[in-house]
């Protein structure tokens, strides 16, 4: 299937690795001009020509910016100043009881996953809205359903991210631009790999029967009971990027294999 990409430019946070690079990789085969994010040049420098080995002809650019720094965020925003798609992927998390996670954590926690996409959402979509066609995606979390007692926080910055997407959507009404949340379950990214694969050691198994323990003692409620691949994540992040999900808007969708529950 074409997705109707080519000529489309689109802006990924955080995205040098996990579930931001896979979807920068998909997009760049659909022909989409992808920058991709990080907080520091070589990464982002890594990451832009290992696309450009695993994509031919790819248009793919790096943007330095750490989001905990306004005035990088600001220039970001000076040297990409107009794109059709906003990924809103950058997200960090801690796990720690309530009592131990302190207030600078919450704050931090806010800066990076909320207040990123308010200020990009912010600026670009006056632009999506006056050329009437753009997506502005937030990649929330299973966590914001599951609220899991030592992510309280973190859950809290996703949950918080459906209402902007929300909102958004409706200042989009009878245009051709979208706001939509991205759900993913557990995945598997290479922090996830690296967990799995710390916890293989210590427990001198190996990390096949980590992640079953995970899933029949911790994540009780997936339906998948095993990890997403980051493919499996990009996909539909990338489909609802695309001309063809334009009655799509102010939506949730859901990749989480089926974790957070209910029907709706
Ligand atoms: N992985 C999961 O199981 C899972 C599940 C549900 C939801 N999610 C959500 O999906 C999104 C992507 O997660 P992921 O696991 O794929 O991410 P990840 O592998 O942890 O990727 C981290 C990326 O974010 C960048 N980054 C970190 N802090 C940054 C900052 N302050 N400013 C700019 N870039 C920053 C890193 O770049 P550098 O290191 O190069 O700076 C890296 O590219 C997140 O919002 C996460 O909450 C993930």
């Amino acid at each position: 299937m074409d997705l109707n990409l080519k000529g489309k430019t689109a802006l990924i946070t955080g995205s040098t690795s996990g579930i931001g690079y896979t979807t920068a990789k998909i997009l760049l085969k659909e022909g989409a001009t992808v920058y991709i994010n990080g907080r520091n040049r070589s990464s982002v420098e890594n990451a832009v020509s290992q696309l450009k080995n695993e994509v031919a002809n790819s248009k793919v650019f790096g943007i330095v910016a750490d989001f905990f720094k306004l005035n990088q965020v600001e220039s970001l925003l000076k040297k990409l100043s107009e794109i059709d798609i906003l990924i809103n992927n950058v997200g960090i998390y801690t796990s720690k009881s309530f009592f131990d996670t302190t207030i600078e954590t919450w704050k931090d926690q806010f800066q990076v996953n909320l207040m990123s996409c308010v200020c990009l959402s912010k600026h670009y979509l006056k632009g999506m809205l006056e050329r009437n066609w753009g997506r502005i995606l937030f990649i929330s979390s299973e966590c914001a359903y599951l609220v899991p007692p030592d992510m309280i926080s973190y859950s809290a910055t996703k949950a918080s991210m459906h209402a902007v997407s929300r909102g958004l959507a409706h200042i989009t009404r009878g245009t051709q631009v979208t706001s939509n949340v991205i759900v993913p379950g557990s995945t598997l990214t290479k922090g996830a790999k690296n967990f799995l694969n710390e916890k293989a050691v210590t427990q001198n198994t190996s990390m096949d029967n980590i992640e079953k323990d995970f899933f029949n003692n911790t994540r009780t409620s997936s339906l998948l009971e095993r990890f997403a691949s980051t493919d499996e994540v990009a996909n539909t992040i990338t489909y609802l990027c695309s001309p063809l999900s334009s009655a799509t808007n102010g939506s949730v969708i859901k990749v989480d294999g089926g974790s957070s529950g209910g029907i709706l």
